[in-house]
């Protein structure tokens, strides 16, 4: 790994289509907060674990970011959609904005959060 900030998150084969994320946590703005990762089209993607209506966590189960079809990301409070693959909300009482996304790479085996690369 060739960036000495990157931060392990979890072996990559955690992480299926659709399936349960995986939360960790990044300092964001100089305080401690709650992330995720998710795997959509085979692709990894990185959000802050925080729904942009209210700021509550997302998965009132843990790991349980996409809906029953497992094509959106949604918000256990009031039901929030969001894209899994760029965070925006296309239904719900904050439609219209988006997650705030985060570098996440994934590269040999693992993936990894790159926090020099998102400057959150
Ligand atoms: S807190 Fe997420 S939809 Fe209301």
């Amino acid at each position: 790994m060739a960036d000495p900030a990157a931060q392990l998150i979890c072996d990559a084969d955690v992480l299926r289509d659709g399936g349960n994320g995986v939360r960790f946590e990044i300092q964001h703005h100089g305080e401690t907060a709650a992330a995720f990762v998710i795997r959509h089209g085979g692709v990894v993607y990185g959000y802050l674990n925080r729904c942009r209506h209210v700021p509550v966590e997302l998965d009132w189960q843990e790991g349980r970011f996409f809906d029953g079809d497992g094509d959106y990301l949604i918000c256990s409070m009031h039901g929030a959609l969001y894209l899994p693959d760029n965070g925006y909300c296309v239904a719900g009482p904050c439609r219209g904005q988006s997650l705030q996304s985060l570098a996440v790479a994934e590269r040999e085996g693992r993936i990894y959060y790159l926090p020099q690369a998102d400057g959150a």
